[in-house]
């Protein structure tokens, strides 16, 4: 079947932001593409588009990917969560929050592929050390804060998280 560009489309069904969508993409189309022209989802950031700088990053069934590089046909059947789904119930989530409370945003075209990020590890790993959230981090590009803001909000947020558990 042809696509809109006159290439090869498949139909998929996936699940982003716990909504069903079921689309025809392009051979050649990425995840980051679908979600920005066809969902309207502006979060996912397009920088370098080679996968390198982390601003496209989202979750695809719970784990970081970047969706520049990520075949939009290859997430048939996936659970995909960007950012405009963290903040789902209207809140700000305590990592939200805590980027606003340690002033972690500046230009903020990282933003939304950080919190995807950290998002995912502090459901991998609820009270992460310093260097674990570093590690997180090395696959995204910040030109504005240095990082620090960034990590001091993602250890402050896993506090917060593991206070809120227990008790
Ligand atoms: Fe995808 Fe840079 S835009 S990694
Ligand atoms: Fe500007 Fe990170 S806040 S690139």
């Amino acid at each position: 079947m042809p696509g809109a560009a006159g290439e090869q489309s498949v139909s998929i069904r996936l699940i982003v932001n716990e909504r069903r969508h079921q689309l025809d993409v392009g051979a050649g189309e990425t995840l980051l593409s679908m979600l920005r022209e066809r969902l309207s989802l502006l979060g996912p950031k397009e920088a370098c588009c080679e996968g390198e700088c982390g601003a496209c990053t989202v979750l695809m069934d719970g784990a970081p990917v970047a969706s520049c590089i990520l075949a939009a046909g290859s997430t048939n059947g996936r659970t995909v969560l960007t950012v405009e789904g963290l903040a789902g119930t209207g809140e700000l989530t305590a990592l939200q929050q805590a980027f606003v409370n340690h002033a972690a945003v500046q230009c903020g075209y990282c933003t939304p592929g950080v919190l995807m990020v950290l998002t995912a590890l502090l459901e991998d790993t609820p009270d992460p050390s310093e260097a674990d959230v570093r590690r997180a981090l090395a696959g995204t590009i910040c030109r504005c804060t240095g990082y620090q803001q960034i990590v001091e909000a993602a250890l402050d947020a896993a506090q917060l998280m593991i206070r809120a558990a227990t008790s």
